[in-house]
């Protein structure tokens, strides 16, 4: 097959949700139709089940959230669909908003009786920030849950997007019969699930005006039906593929993820609009998915996803050309030339040598540490940078050592590790070689570093919360930093590059320090310094 259909074929996207949506559920039910797997978890095995598909990590397993991105692959008629699955915790958003750089378009799925939620809103707004068409698939429709007008009028207020209806449930709260499609004004109505959506489920299909459906459903269902679709023809938004690209409008589905009520009609309608891998923007251009080149950038590091190795997995997005397994690449940060070998695909658990891949596709190779993420990699001699890469301010601080301190180096390589993962952010303590400074975006990060040193690393923490809310990297200007006036409030660190962090108690002091220190430059996160060009 030619590139060119290679992209083509191509789906990228993240499921985003609200934590307890649905989103597991829908993840192994897209499988179940992909024929990825055979028998989804009954919903006794569920739990177990939820984590051989999605999770890696013992502590996920604990408290039963989905800490990292798992990217799960599967064909369907012709597609090559990535899944970027991202968690849903509302403290533990950075790696998450990562994943999204990678995805070309997201699902957002809303829980038909809780409407938008909180972590809804925030990751919707990554998406509509990058503009990636947004697909919506209300869940939970086997149960009872809002009026579907309401839930258009929701998404619209509070999200500001308008909801465009692909098709409409048939029957009443939780008594749901069928799907009407409104593009083929047909109906399908889905056989009752038995087997809590081990299976996929059997359908009859046909067009809205055969008498046969007037027979199968109900008098008032039929007849409310009716009336629904009169009221979206006339007053909903006009459908426009445009709108959609551009993340204007969202395409919106129903169904139920745990009886499979609507995952097929869904996955189908979705595979067609859904787009293919796009061009992206780099600082010297845009990069055509289509060209020869090949380029990628790294959205996620995890180390010790064998925990008997101790390995370290870097996921790349492919975002132009073919890869090939033990190609030759430029690692475009640190300037050296890297042989991407052992290349790798993840299914649940299972992990699978790549012998090549295309746009769009997300692969894993060992890494020893040299790349970080947010790093591009490129074949041939053109220079490539991906740049529009989101860093989150930390917000919440404090001081970590070891308890022990004869397992100071443990502890050392497992704060770098987990530093270049982004598990947390690390800093220097000038004034001390026994303790480090860490910064997290929110709490969880906190207590998953605590953990992942004790498992991994063999190393109990003491860890002391500092007073610090604000960060600002220190552009320099040519002045010294210790050249700094009136900072005594805050603290002085370096991060792992050696950029001089300033940790300021609050908005208030860092403006107060700011103003009287024209000279430097006070900058949020480390993208807006000036770039280290490395040596040629
Ligand atoms: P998440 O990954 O978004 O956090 O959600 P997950 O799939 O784990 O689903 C959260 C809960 O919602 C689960 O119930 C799941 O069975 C249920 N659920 C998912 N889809 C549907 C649906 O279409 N209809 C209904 N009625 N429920 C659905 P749980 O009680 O937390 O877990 P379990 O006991 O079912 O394993």
């Amino acid at each position: 097959m030619s590139l060119i259909d290679e992209v083509n074929n191509r789906r990228t996207f993240a499921i985003i949700s609200h934590p307890d949506a649905g989103k597991t559920t829908l993840t192994e039910k897209l499988l179940l139709y992909g024929g990825a797997i055979h028998l989804a978890g009954s919903v006794k095995a569920r739990k177990t089940a939820k984590h051989a598909v999605s999770d890696w990590m013992e502590i996920e397993k604990q408290r039963g959230i989905s800490v990292t991105s798992s990217v799960l692959q599967f064909d369907y008629e012709g597609h090559h669909i990535n899944i970027l699955d991202t968690p849903g915790h509302q403290d533990f958003s950075e790696d998450t908003y990562r994943t999204l750089m990678a995805a070309d378009s997201a699902v957002m799925l809303i829980d038909v009786a809780k409407g938008v939620e909180a972590q809804t809103k925030k990751l919707f707004r990554v998406c509509k920030e990058r503009g990636i068409p947004i697909f919506t698939f209300v869940n939970k429709i086997d149960h009872f849950g809002r009026n579907p007008f309401d839930l258009m009028d929701e998404i619209e207020d509070i999200l500001g997007i308008h909801a465009y209806p692909m098709n409409w449930p048939i029957g009443l709260n939780g008594n749901y019969q069928g799907i009407y499609d409104r593009a083929s004004s047909s109906i399908e109505l889905f056989e009752k699930d038995t087997t809590h959506g081990q299976r996929k489920l059997a359908s009859t299909k046909g067009s809205a005006d055969d008498p046969i459906f007037k027979e199968l459903l109900d008098e008032d269902v039929h007849q409310g039906l009716i009336d629904d679709i009169e009221l979206l023809d006339e007053a909903g938004d006009e459908f426009d593929m445009e709108k959609v690209k551009r993340g204007e409008l969202t395409p919106m589905f129903f169904g139920s993820a745990m009886t499979n009520f609507g995952v097929k009609p869904f996955l189908e309608e979705f595979l067609r609009m859904a787009p293919k891998p796009q061009p992206r923007k780099c600082l010297e251009g845009v990069v055509e998915p289509t060209s020869d080149q090949f380029t990628s950038f790294v959205f996620k590091i995890q180390a010790n996803m064998n925990p008997q190795h101790h390995d370290r997995i870097v996921f790349m997005r492919i975002c132009s050309g073919k890869f090939e397994k033990g190609m030759t690449v430029t690692h475009r940060q640190s300037g050296k030339t890297l042989r991407l070998m052992q290349p790798q695909q993840f299914l649940a658990t299972e992990r699978t040598i790549v012998e090549d891949a295309y746009p769009g596709d997300i692969i894993g190779v060992f890494d020893n540490g040299t790349m970080g993420v947010g790093d591009t990699l490129y074949s041939g001699k053109k220079k490539v940078t991906f740049k529009d890469f989101p860093t989150f301010p930390p917000e919440l601080f404090a001081r970590i050592r070891a308890k022990d301190s004869m397992k100071r180096k443990q502890f050392l390589k497992g704060m770098t590790q987990l530093a270049q993962e982004g598990a947390v952010q690390i800093y220097e303590n000038l004034g001390s070689m026994e303790s480090y400074i860490v910064g997290a975006v929110g709490q969880l990060q906190f207590e998953v570093l605590e953990y992942r040193l004790k498992h991994e690393y063999g190393v109990d923490l003491e860890m002391n919360r500092l007073p610090y809310t604000v960060a600002r990297w220190i552009q320099d200007n040519g002045h010294d930093y210790k050249e700094l006036k009136n900072i005594d409030s805050a603290m002085i660190v370096k991060d792992h590059k050696q950029r001089v962090v300033l940790l300021i108690a609050n908005e208030w002091q860092t403006n107060w320090i700011v103003e009287r220190n024209p000279e430097f430059t006070f900058c949020t996160t480390p993208d807006q310094l000036a770039i280290d060009e490395p040596e040629e």
